[in-house]
């Protein structure tokens, strides 16, 4: 962090002493006011409920621009990132900083390969779930669970630890995922092969069977792919923010990375795939294109409570540079599998032609985000809407995990502890039950 010349200075209208804030600047973006020293200084509290205004730590790993509808993972735009390189390329970017070259790449790779197995046990573990349980309760209870299975990487002060934790981390999700969704359908589960790439070897354990060789298709391979690199960080976002929280009382990294995929299971979050599908399904089956101007009119009525899902964003008041690559991979995917007609994909560029032309969303500077065309593309390959949101987890692990290491590694990191504006009682005295 740079100290800048500039400082903020906080007045008060009841004649309390100003203080003087020093002042903080980013390499990009808005620079911050240390408010650390506040409370001691003033015997105050900020007041930022959603922060909205404050940035809970430093990081070099991403970076958003809102407002230009940019998106930096360690520098590189993911434009470039989605159409250059793979994603385990970018878990190496995103987890080391700088990009692998040839050895490096292939070193890695291997190490992630050499990981996908899942302990035996786990199978009697899943057992006990409902087969219909929904795949984000399944994967969050996994998830968790591998902190009883590998005792050896436990320890977050241990870079050791953390560096075997990442690699079984990235190495497990898609083998978890998979399994939950065999699980639910009653399919044996598919061990993973380790000849195939990573989306390659997760297409495998979700379509293929064990009495036929599967063969990967490499448009719906690299579409896979791209949907893994989209989704692998977005810097301080409310599973990210859960992860450093979780991570900041010293509990072990697997159990950190389960409280980020439980926060991502929330329709404002990661579960906003699922439910722009299935919104697109509703509309659909209530007359499709043609009643897109009637669900348009209750969206912009407030009393509805309908939102049009896979729209807006907290920090893009632009087109989401996610939504345009994957508006291109559902253009590809439709394509090989021709369906290139699909009622719901005229559906959505329907919904987001009349969106992008109307005052309501244009005043609010509300865009398609990524879940908008991503939903499309996994229903296209075959995954079932509600395994939506599991898919989002396994490529936002190595986010997950990046910044809970960078966290650790940053002297400057203290356990979370946020604070609050008391607006209960006073102190009252409790009376016997008879008076009450
Ligand atoms: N449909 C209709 N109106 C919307 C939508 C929407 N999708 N999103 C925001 N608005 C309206 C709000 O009602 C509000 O209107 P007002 O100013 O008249 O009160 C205004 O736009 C600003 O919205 P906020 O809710 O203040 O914006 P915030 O930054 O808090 O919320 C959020 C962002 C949660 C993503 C919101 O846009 C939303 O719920 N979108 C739909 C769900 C979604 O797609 N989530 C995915 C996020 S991306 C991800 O996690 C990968």
């Amino acid at each position: 962090m740079k100290l800048s010349d500039n400082k903020a200075t906080l007045s008060f209208s009841n004649g309390k002493a100003a203080v003087e804030l020093p002042v903080y600047e980013g390499t990009m973006g808005p620079d911050v006011i240390d408010i650390r020293k506040l409370y001691g200084q003033t015997g105050m509290f900020t007041y930022d409920p959603g922060f909205l205004s404050t940035a809970s730590c430093q990081s070099a790993i991403t970076y958003i621009d809102g407002d230009k509808g940019e998106l930096l993972y360690r520098g590189y735009p993911i434009e470039q990132l989605a159409t250059n390189c793979d994603y385990l390329e970018t878990c190496y970017l995103l987890l080391y900083g700088e990009l692998p070259n040839a050895t490096q790449k292939a070193e890695f790779d291997e190490r992630v390969t050499r990981h996908t197995m899942v302990n035996e046990q786990m199978q009697f573990f899943l057992r006990g779930f409902r087969r219909d349980a929904h795949p984000m309760a399944i994967l969050t209870g996994l998830v968790g669970g591998l902190s009883a299975f590998y005792h050896d990487s436990t320890d977050i002060n241990n870079p050791e630890h953390r560096e075997i934790a990442a690699i079984r981390l990235i190495a497990k999700m898609p083998t978890l995922v998979a399994m939950a969704y065999k699980y639910g359908i009653g399919a044996p589960y598919m061990y993973p092969q380790n000849n195939l790439s990573y989306a390659g070897n997760f297409l495998r354990m979700m379509f293929g069977n064990p009495c036929e060789e599967y063969k990967v298709n490499p448009v719906l391979e690299r579409a896979m792919d791209r949907i893994f690199i989209l989704h692998a960080d977005h810097e301080q976002n409310a599973s990210t923010s859960t992860v450093r929280l979780c991570g900041s009382s010293g509990t072990n990294p697997f159990a950190a990375i389960a409280a980020g995929v439980a926060c991502l299971w929330g329709p404002a979050h990661g579960g906003a795939n699922e439910a722009c599908l299935n919104m697109l399904e509703d509309i659909q089956r209530n007359g499709g294109v043609a009643k897109v101007g009637e669900f348009m009119e209750k969206v912009k009525d407030k009393s509805s409570g309908v939102k049009l899902m896979g729209f807006g964003h907290r920090v893009y008041k632009n087109y989401d540079p996610r939504a345009k690559l994957m508006q291109e991979t559902c253009n590809e995917v439709l394509a090989e599998l021709g369906l290139e007609k699909d009622p719901l994909f005229a559906l959505a560029k329907q919904l987001e032609k009349i969106a992008l032309e109307d005052d309501y969303f244009v005043q609010r500077k509300l865009y398609p985000n990524v879940d908008f065309y991503s939903g499309i593309v996994q229903r296209a390959i075959g995954i079932p809407v509600n395994l939506f949101t599991g898919i989002f987890a396994l490529a936002r692990t190595v986010g997950w995990i990046a910044q809970l290491n960078e966290m650790i590694s940053d002297p400057e990191y203290k356990i979370g502890r946020p604070r609050q504006l008391f607006t209960g009682h006073a102190p009252r005295q409790v009376q016997p039950i008879g008076q009450r």
